[in-house]
């Protein structure tokens, strides 16, 4: 299976390929210069392209952008997705005087990512930090992931369980999107107070 990370030359992206690649995926770094794809890509040894041609190869496409870019690169890629599955990381946070608060954007942005593309969109691994998923071993967390399309989220949830040691957990609609991205301001605000790098683990799941 071919993935596709949009925007794959930040933090995010990087960590993400190298563990996919780890686990055995076919995997191409997109950015909007060729150039720093293919740097980027060589990093850690796998295909860099333009996020276009990256698209248009992938079974499963990640929007691995900055967050605020999410849904006008979708918007921008949707001939090059066309009908395949796509996978939301993104999580807008604002910055204010008492901490991170999520924005108050009326919709998720995976709902949003959702209005301007055709292939069935996935929401989830929000709160893996990208120091986190791309340490020496695979983290130690649980990957919380939502959506309509049941194959695309089986696809998803197939993918997450590779790349932690923790589980794969199906948190139900893509109307659970809103929930998972303001989990990542929570986790921001736990972060800075005990300067730690925490992630996510649920308990009572048999
Ligand atoms: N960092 C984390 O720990 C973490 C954890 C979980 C989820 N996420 C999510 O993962 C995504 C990526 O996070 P990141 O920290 O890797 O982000 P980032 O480094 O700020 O940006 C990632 C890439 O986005 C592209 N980009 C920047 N501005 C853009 C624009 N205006 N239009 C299109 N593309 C643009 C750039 O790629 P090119 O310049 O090469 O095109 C950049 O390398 C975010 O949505 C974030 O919410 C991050």
């Amino acid at each position: 299976m071919r993935i596709a990370l949009v925007g794959g030359t930040g933090s995010f992206g990087l960590a993400l390929a190298k563990r996919v690649a780890e686990a055995g995926y076919d995997v191409v770094i997109g950015s909007r210069d060729a150039g720093r794809a293919a740097e980027a890509a060589a990093s850690v040894g796998v295909d860099g392209t333009t996020n276009a041609e990256a698209c248009r190869s992938a079974d499963l496409v990640v929007l691995a952008t900055k967050a605020e870019a999410a849904v006008t690169t979708a918007a921008e890629l949707r001939d090059a997705i066309g009908t395949t599955p796509v996978l939301s990381v993104a999580a807008e946070l604002g910055f204010g005087p008492n901490g991170v608060l999520p924005t108050t954007e009326a919709t998720s942005v995976a709902a949003r990512v959702q209005d301007v593309v055709d292939g069935p969109v996935v929401a989830g691994l929000h709160s893996l930090a990208a120091r986190n998923l791309g340490g020496e071993a695979p983290p130690d967390e649980d990957v919380l992931v939502c959506g309509d399309d049941a194959e695309a989220k089986a696809l998803v949830l197939e993918l997450a369980e590779r790349v932690t040691s923790g589980r794969a957990i199906d948190c139900g609609p893509l109307g659970s999107a809103r929930a998972l991205e303001g989990l990542t301001a929570v986790i921001v605000n736990v972060n800075k107070r005990y300067k730690a790098h925490a992630g996510v683990r649920l308990s009572g799941i048999p």
